[in-house]
């Protein structure tokens, strides 16, 4: 199989993040949980997976790193503990659902406003945009730093001074580019990051975290056992417990530390650098292929992704017929974006998306490409 569905998750991992996985299943007790060699080598791991996440994202406190099952249930964690009733967040049409919905439930159940940036048909948000809608009520901007669908990378720098100079936190959904562009919580002026582990950082599912700033208080999302403070009827005020009830995924994160040394040793500009040659040959690949449309902006920053359409046909049957004709993997439909279908125009089509790794070669890419003419060329 060709894989190019690596906006949905890696699929090939460094042999080191299975190979920890595997050392930790076989040795790990409960962090946190006693006082025996396994247990103290299950906080060994998951402390140090802290530190490393920690310098890898340049979040000045390891006990600030907060390990979840996934990003949707960080920005979950985040909006709720952040938000509350006569609060305001500004967000963008370029949001995936693991932040559009939390926002959606807490504007129904809390009575949180939201403002949405709106996109243009390129997938561009207008930065002046941020601006207009901030009102002082404003809490929080949530914004993606790359969209899943267009791969449009958004400077979160200056959207961070915006939220800063009005008095607002900015909570970043790094889904798409933990890992494959450097990530500096304190230079971009990050408050909460919140980043999963299986797609760019290429660790396995069922890990993902929060680096949160100093100063920023979250409520905790969920509640009970931590291995401290047990005969407190509340939640521990203190990071990482506040936000970590119950028993961690011990081993994946083992596997994701692991897959953070990985990318550490390769740096993140090696990563990003690739992504953009793949990304272009690609691009430059499918352009002069009559009836393909390309989604998105490649003037600027872009993420490893590129989507499109061919002629009027439906994105889930020729993403069915590079897979069962050509062994190419892609993610077509919805993508879970609705805002940005709606402002490119690909509401009743959807899109097919080709997204790539560390691990893709420009052989694959090559590859695609053909399939791509030859579905073109074919009279179906
Ligand atoms: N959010 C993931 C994607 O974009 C699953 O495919």
């Amino acid at each position: 199989m060709i894989y190019l569905d690596n906006a949905a998750t890696t699929l090939k991992k460094p042999p080191c993040v299975g190979e920890a996985m595997l050392r930790a299943l076989q040795t790990l007790g409960n962090s946190s949980r006693g006082t025996h060699t396994g247990a103290l080598d299950a906080a060994h791991t998951v402390y140090g997976a802290r530190c490393a996440l920690a310098e890898f994202f340049h979040c000045p406190r390891p006990d600030h790193v907060i390990f979840t099952s996934n990003i949707t249930e960080s920005l979950n964690i985040a909006l709720s503990g952040l938000l509350g009733p006569g609060d305001r967040a500004v967000s963008t049409d370029l949001e995936h659902n693991s932040v559009l919905r939390p926002l959606y439930r807490l504007a129904a159940e809390r009575g949180v406003g939201v403002d949405f940036v709106p996109a243009d048909r390129q997938g561009r948000v207008d930065y002046e945009d941020f601006e207009r809608l901030l009102r002082p009520e404003t809490k929080l901007i949530v914004c993606t730093h790359a969209s899943n669908l267009t791969g449009n990378v958004v400077d979160i720098k200056h959207v961070g001074e915006i939220a800063h100079a009005r008095g607002a936190l900015l909570v970043v959904d790094a889904a798409q580019t933990a890992g494959t562009r450097p990530i500096d919580m304190q230079a971009q002026g990050i408050d909460v990051l919140c980043f999963t582990g299986h797609k760019g950082l290429m660790g396995p599912q069922g890990t993902g975290g929060l680096c949160i700033r100093e100063g920023v208080e979250i409520k905790p999302f969920k509640v009970g056992g931590t291995g401290v403070q047990s005969y407190s009827e509340t939640q521990p005020e203190q990071y990482p417990t506040r936000l970590e009830a119950g028993t961690l995924n011990g081993h994946g994160i083992a596997g994701l530390s692991a897959a953070v040394g990985y990318l550490k040793e390769l740096g993140t500009e090696a990563v990003e650098a690739k992504e953009a040659a793949l990304t272009r040959r690609f691009r430059e690949g499918v352009a002069s292929i009559p009836g393909v449309t390309v989604y998105g902006d490649f003037s600027g920053e872009h993420a490893g992704i590129v989507a499109l359409n061919l002629r009027d046909y439906d994105s889930g049957e020729v993403s069915d017929a590079l897979s069962e004709d050509y062994g190419i993997a892609t993610r077509p439909g919805a993508h879970c974006a609705p805002r940005m279908h709606e402002a490119l125009g690909t509401k009743e089509q959807g899109a097919v998306r080709f997204s790539f790794s560390w691990f893709t070669t420009e052989e694959e890419v090559d590859a695609a490409i053909r399939a791509l003419r030859e579905l073109a060329s074919d009279a179906r």
